[in-house]
């Protein structure tokens, strides 16, 4: 084999293999990239001008690179590309078991091992496997099994490649990683999958280790994110007792260049696809392994998540001066479409559940997706802007940064005389509340 891979094909066109592939498509002109997806709507929609992801600068990226060395295909259509690649990746989700053993914390790995099972069924002389998707340590084992039993004479080598782009900013970290982290025991494969990365990132910036400090160097990354996300958001509920700002508090603390001061920023509560899961993975690796105590360390930060939601839902329903309750914001974070996990899905939970009536508008999240996942309630309708969520509103839940959100205009709009607006995420325009005569509850500030 040629030691720079020609023929790259992902399998799962999602929000980490799409705008991975597009960005690799751009930066290696003379490598032809496949992406595959066995969901052919999906598909359909990378091909189209309305992507399936919303992402900062990627149509960009896609119109530059689609139709010319990157190309989407359903599954049924595309397999064959699996006979000549010389990399595969599979970016295929990992979610947590919902039965059988590990239920509710193990990784599922169904759809991993579904894409074993395709590639050693399709795969030609020697193919590169790459474990894009986030794994549970070892899990690279299970794929080695599942290559062995290939009946093409094909030869496999297995390497863990994980990635660390985070939603919204997913282009720019692709573009300008901290780090690339490839995993693996056969030198040959990582030299060629290093100089697929090495077109764009510094050499030093790519970083090679064993295949399992790989995959448990993934849950770690992760799990020290959460970590410091937790840390603050427990440090906030003191902040509310104290009269202490969490705000300024993280301010300082960050100045401590050990600590630094990123990812201190006080929240009703972590979201998104990766956190939680990967840290339910992580405990119940150690659970597995007969560590309790590090299972119950870990634990705690995703206790003190839950907590913090539910926490932020009753305060909500506390100071709410009818029943009807406009939340602003349902993505896990701003600058995406994904509501994974997000505090909004908790939220809107506690809120329908204490008989409440919920009024919802978000920028880019799809309405109907999200009532269908709260289960289509009556009492949920979504709003197509601010203004209109707001109207007769009796108290507002904050629960996305987005922009927009700092500068709505509080003086004009329409909610109840005396209603509460309750942030979240500390973005709203306090002075623009106070003169407008609302009530203001800020996430780490004491209540005036
Ligand atoms: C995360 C990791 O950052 C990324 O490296 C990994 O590859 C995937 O998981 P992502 O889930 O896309 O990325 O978003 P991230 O920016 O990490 O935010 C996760 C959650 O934490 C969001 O709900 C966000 O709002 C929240 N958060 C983050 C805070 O509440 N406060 C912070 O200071 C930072
Ligand atoms: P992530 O956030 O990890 O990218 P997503 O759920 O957004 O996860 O995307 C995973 C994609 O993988 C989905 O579009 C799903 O249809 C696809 N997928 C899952 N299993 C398979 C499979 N066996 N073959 C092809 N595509 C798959």
């Amino acid at each position: 084999m040629n030691a720079r891979p020609q023929k790259i094909v992902c399998i799962g066109a999602g929000y980490v293999g799409g705008p991975t592939m597009a960005v690799i498509a751009a930066r290696c002109p003379d490598v032809q990239v496949t992406v595959l997806d066995l969901n052919a709507a999906r598909i359909a929609a990378w091909n189209s001008e309305s992507l399936p992801v919303f992402e900062p600068g990627l149509p960009e990226v896609v119109r530059q690179v689609r139709g010319r060395n990157l190309h989407f295909l359903a599954q049924a259509q595309g397999v064959a590309a699996l006979a000549e690649a010389d990399v595969v990746f599979i970016s295929v989700q990992t979610p947590t078991k919902t039965s059988g053993a590990g239920a509710g914390k193990a990784s599922d790995l169904q759809y991993v091992e579904a894409c074993a099972r395709l590639i050693a069924e399709h795969a030609r002389g020697h193919t590169i496997v790459v474990e894009k998707s986030t794994m549970p340590v070892r899990a690279a084992e299970r794929i080695q099994q599942i290559l062995s039993t290939t009946q093409t004479g094909g030869t496999f080598a297995v390497l863990s490649n994980p990635e660390f782009l985070a939603e919204g900013t997913a282009i720019r970290d692709l573009e300008q990683p901290d780090r690339v982290l490839i995993g693996g025991e056969d030198p040959a494969a990582v030299a060629a999958l290093k100089s697929i990365y090495a077109t764009w990132v510094a050499p030093e910036k790519i970083l090679t280790t064993g295949l399992w400090s790989a995959e448990l160097s993934k849950l770690a990354a992760n799990a020290f994110l959460a970590q410091r996300v937790s840390s603050i958001n427990a440090l906030s509920a003191l902040c509310e007792k104290t009269g202490a700002e969490v705000a300024e508090v993280a301010a300082v603390v960050g100045t401590d260049s050990r600590i630094g001061p990123k990812f201190l920023q006080a929240s009703v509560g972590f979201g998104g696809s990766c956190f939680q899961k990967d840290l339910l993975s992580l405990i119940y690796l150690c659970e597995h392994h007969g560590l309790p105590e590090v299972a119950a360390y870990w634990q705690g930060v995703v206790d003190i998540n839950e907590w913090q939601k539910h926490r932020f839902a009753k305060v909500v329903q506390q100071v709410a001066v009818s029943g009807r309750i406009a939340v602003l914001g349902l993505a896990f974070k701003k600058d995406t479409n994904d509501f994974r996990e997000s505090a909004a899905l908790a939220v809107c939970r506690s809120l329908l559940q204490a008989g409440l009536e919920v009024v919802a508008y978000d920028p880019r999240v799809d309405g109907s997706r999200f009532a269908a996942e709260l289960g289509h309630p009556a009492r949920f309708s979504v709003a197509s802007t601010v203004s209109a969520a707001l109207a007769g509103a009796g108290a507002v839940a904050v629960l996305t940064e987005w922009e927009e959100f700092k500068s709505i205009a509080w003086a004009s709009v329409q909610l109840l005389p005396g209603a509460v607006i309750c942030d979240g995420r500390n973005v709203v325009d306090r002075a623009a509340v106070q003169q407008a005569g609302y009530g203001l509850r800020v996430i780490g500030s004491a209540a005036p």
